[in-house]
C-alpha cells in the first residue's frame, strides 16, 4: 500500500489510544517512507532504489482506459446517483457470470457485492461476521493491513506460522482453532512471500474448516503468476471459502478502489451473508463502490498488465543476488521477492543496505524476522543499478 505520509505520532490530544496504538505498530511502512524522503533529500533521487513500496509501476491496459472513455461518453442516465448497496445489478451479475464460467461455481449477480477494491471486501465481510474478541487466523509471514482490519471490527488477530516454504502448515492451524474462530484469512499469491498455494495444499487446509468458520481468500495478485503457472480456484476446491477481489495490481488501477466479495451459493448462511455484508459497506461509510469504475471492470474483467516485465524484473534480481550468495527463491506470483538477510538481524542489513541507497521492507514488518521485502515494481533500471549496493551489502 502507499500512503504514510499523512501519519504523525498517534498519540497525541483527541486521538484515540486505539488508533495511537496502532499508528505505532504501523510503523514500519512509516519509517521506510520517512527514511526514503530523507534518503532522497540527502543523497538525490537518482541514488535511492526504492524497493519498499507495493504500487504498480505500469499504467492500465490500453483496454482498460478505452473502456473507460465508452463509459464516460456512454454516460448512462442514472449513473452518477446512489444505487443498490451492493452495486448496479449488471455490472453484479457480469461479474459473476465470468466468475461462474472461471470457477464452476453457479454464481449469480445476488452473490457478488461490489467493494472498493480488496481492503474494502476484507472490511466489509469482517464487519459482518465478528463480534468483539471473536479471532482470526492469519498465516505469518501476512500483510500487514490485515491485523488493522480485524481489529476495526472488534476482532483479535492470531498470527500462525507458515512452513520454511511459506506454505499452510495443516496442524499449526488446527491447533490455532478455538470456538472463538470466525476466520482464517489465506493471500495466494501472497504478500510479502510470493508464494502459491497448490490445489492439495488448499484441500487439506479445507478439511479443518468447520462452520461457522469461513476462509477469506484474499486474491488481489491472482493475474501475477509467472512461469504459466495457474493458481487452483479457491471458490471450488475450498467449501467455505469467500473470495476477496480486485483490480488494483491485476490492471494497476489501485487509486481507483474497486473489487468485489463473492459469496458462494453453497454456503448454507448464504444469503444472510450478503445481506450482512450489503449492510456493513453501507454502514462502514462506502455506501458503494465507485460507479464509473463498476462499468469499466464490467466491461473488461480480464484486462491485465503486462506479467512478463515483472518476470524478467523477477529473474534479473533473484538471480543476481543467488549470484551474490544471497538465499533469494524466485516467487512464483504477487510482484515481491522475499529473501533471506545474510544475517538473523534483518533490521540492521535493511540499515546497511540503507547506506547503499536501497530501500527495503525488514521481514520483522510482517512478523517474520530474518527476510527482506524486495518489490518488484521498482524500474528496471533502478534494479540493475541498485545490483553493485546489494553485493557490497552483503560482502
Ligand atoms: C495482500 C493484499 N491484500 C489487500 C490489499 C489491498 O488492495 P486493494 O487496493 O484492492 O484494497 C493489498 C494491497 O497492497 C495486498 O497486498
Amino acid at each position: 500500500m502507499g500512503g504514510g505520509a499523512a501519519l504523525q505520532s498517534g498519540f497525541a490530544m483527541g486521538i484515540s489510544r486505539t488508533i495511537g496504538e496502532q499508528m505505532e505498530r504501523s510503523s514500519w511502512i512509516r519509517r521506510m517512507f520517512e527514511i526514503g524522503i530523507q534518503m532522497r533529500r540527502e543523497c538525490g533521487a537518482d541514488n535511492v532504489f526504492d524497493f519498499s513500496l507495493g504500487n504498480p509501476d505500469v499504467e492500465p491496459p490500453a483496454e482498460v482506459i478505452a473502456a473507460l472513455r465508452r463509459v464516460v461518453e456512454r454516460n448512462r442516465p442514472r449513473s452518477h446517483a446512489y444505487m443498490p448497496n451492493a452495486g448496479f445489478p449488471e455490472v453484479r451479475a457480469a461479474v459473476a457470470a465470468r466468475l461462474a464460467a472461471r470457477t464452476g461455481v453457479p454464481f449469480t449477480g445476488e452473490n457478488v457485492i461490489m467493494t472498493t477494491g480488496a481492503a474494502g471486501a476484507l472490511n466489509t465481510v469482517l464487519k459482518a461476521i465478528l463480534d468483539p474478541g471473536d479471532e482470526v487466523l492469519l498465516l505469518n509471514p501476512y500483510f500487514p493491513e490485515y491485523r488493522f482490519y480485524i481489529e476495526n471490527h472488534g476482532g483479535r488477530a492470531v498470527a500462525v506460522e507458515t512452513d520454511e516454504r511459506f506454505q499452510p502448515d495443516v496442524g499449526r492451524i488446527a491447533a490455532a482453532i478455538t470456538p472463538r474462530t470466525k476466520a482464517l484469512i489465506l493471500n495466494s499469491p501472497n504478500n510479502p512471500t510470493g508464494a502459491v498455494y497448490s490445489e492439495a495444499t488448499l484441500r487439506a487446509v479445507d478439511e479443518i474448516v468447520r462452520e461457522p468458520m469461513l476462509v477469506l481468500s484474499d486474491e488481489p495478485y491472482r493475474p501475477i503468476v509467472f512461469d504459466g503457472l495457474r493458481p487452483p480456484e479457491t471458490l471450488r476446491v475450498m467449501r467455505r471459502a469467500v473470495l476477496a477481489w480486485s483490480w488494483s495490481k491485476a490492471m494497476a488501477i489501485s487509486g481507483e478502489r474497486i473489487g468485489y466479495l463473492a459469496i458462494p451459493p453453497h454456503l448454507p448462511e448464504a444469503a444472510a451473508l450478503v445481506n450482512a455484508c450489503t449492510f456493513a459497506n453501507r454502514i462502514l461509510g462506502y455506501i458503494n463502490a465507485p460507479a464509473i469504475w463498476q462499468w469499466v471492470v464490467a466491461e473488461v474483467p480480464e484486462a491485465t498488465v503486462d506479467v512478463a516485465g515483472y518476470q524478467a524484473k523477477r529473474d534479473l534480481l533473484c538471480d543476481a543476488l543467488t549470484a551474490m550468495g544471497y538465499d533469494a527463491p524466485r516467487p512464483q506470483g504477487s510482484y515481491y521477492a522475499f529473501p533471506k538477510t545474510p544475517v538473523a538481524d534483518d533490521v540492521a542489513f535493511i540499515g546497511r543496505l540503507q547506506r547503499e541507497g536501497i530501500l527495503a521492507v525488514p521481514g520483522t514488518g510482517f512478523g517474520r524476522s530474518g527476510y527482506m521485502r524486495l518489490s518488484l515494481t521498482i524500474a528496471r533500471a533502478e534494479m540493475e543499478r541498485s545490483l553493485p549496493g546489494f553485493a557490497k551489502a552483503i560482502r
